[in-house]
């Protein structure tokens, strides 16, 4: 019997000690990465100063708002006692906050390539798609985010804890630093299609927003990568989008009401972005999803 209690402790000891350990390399892998330092020079993209194009930037700017505050001077993003906290920072370049002293290159270099001024991965932060944005494009962004007046608005640091650490060093979050999947040599002197309404536009549009991100490459839908938000439609033809007239369309953009009177909550479907742009950029969209082949209907 003795023995057997022996035994018993070693074996449970044994365990206890291996899933510590295992605990503890995912965790360090995680904060090995959330800690990188990565130096990157970005491609210098002009900044404009002109009244039309900081105009256009701040059209642009309207997506942000969604994740950095109606004012861009950034809010908690969540802060979960589980979790831990990311807020999502103030754009503002106000002393103390995460932008204090940001240049032009290190605007372009969080928005192309998911980096912040030290050069640490980003998390949430959608750079994957952001920095499709041609230069012209991106030079009004900044140049808009250049004219803010600073806030004063400060946050806690982002953290994570250890519970956190251990779930995302083993991948149950999926991949969170869109620095990793930027294919970073490309990411200079892009530019658009000339402004219109031309599908080839559309694509520029979808792609510097992100629609694919969540509604898939064949915009079939599937699910959201975000694990809270109900299931993502199919928008193409075959969707109940896709039967949608041109107008009702850029209607849903303005206004956030579907034609069936639905209103499809803004945290999860961004559509404030797009319906910030003018109507003949949304109808480029519309136009470019068209011209895709309807995908294969889902159940
Ligand atoms: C889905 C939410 C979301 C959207 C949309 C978004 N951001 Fe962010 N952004 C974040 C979060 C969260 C961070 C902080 C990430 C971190 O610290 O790891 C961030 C960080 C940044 C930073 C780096 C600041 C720093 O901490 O050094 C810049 C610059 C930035 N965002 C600009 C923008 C601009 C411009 C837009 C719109 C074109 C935008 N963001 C849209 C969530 C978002
Ligand atoms: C963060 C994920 C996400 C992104 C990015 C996104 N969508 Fe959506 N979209 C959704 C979700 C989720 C819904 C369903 C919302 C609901 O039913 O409450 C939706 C709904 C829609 C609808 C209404 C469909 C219907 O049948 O009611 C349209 C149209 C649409 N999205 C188009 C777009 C376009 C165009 C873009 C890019 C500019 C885009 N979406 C970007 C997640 C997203």
């Amino acid at each position: 019997m003795k023995k057997f209690l022996k035994w018993t402790g070693i074996v449970l000891l044994s365990l206890v000690l291996i899933v510590l350990l295992t605990a503890w390399y995912f965790s360090s892998s995680f904060n090995n990465k959330f800690e990188k330092v990565y130096s990157l020079k970005p491609a210098p993209v002009s900044i404009p100063t002109d009244s039309a194009s900081i105009a256009r930037g701040k059209v642009l700017s309207v997506g942000c708002a969604g994740c950095h505050g109606p004012d861009l001077g950034g809010k908690v993003f969540f802060d979960d006692p589980n979790i831990g906290v990311l807020p999502s920072s103030n754009l503002t370049r106000a002393v103390g906050s995460e932008t204090e002293g940001y240049t032009d290159e290190d605007f372009v270099r969080a928005m192309r390539h998911g980096l912040n001024k030290k050069g640490n991965p980003l998390m949430v932060m959608p750079s994957e798609s952001i920095g499709e944005l041609s230069d012209q494009d991106l030079g009004c962004l900044i140049a808009y985010m250049k004219s803010l007046p600073p806030i004063d608005r400060k946050f806690e640091k982002r953290h994570f804890t250890f519970m956190s650490q251990v779930l995302a060093g083993a991948g149950m979050f999926g991949n969170l630093f869109p620095y990793d999947i930027i294919e970073h040599d490309k990411r200079k002197n892009l530019n658009a299609p000339p402004i219109g309404n031309s599908p080839e536009y559309g694509e520029y549009i979808v792609r510097s927003h992100g629609c694919k991100g969540c509604h898939a490459a064949n915009f079939g839908g599937g699910k959201s990568p975000d694990p809270v938000s109900p299931p993502v439609p199919n928008i193409s033809a075959s969707g109940n989008a896709g039967k949608w007239t041109k107008e009702q369309f850029v209607s849903f953009f303005k206004t956030g009401k579907t034609p069936d009177g639905r209103l499809p909550n803004p945290q999860f479907m961004p559509w404030e972005g797009l319906g910030a742009l003018p109507d003949v950029e949304i109808e480029s969209v519309y136009n470019y999803i068209q011209s895709l082949p309807p995908a294969a209907k889902q159940q």
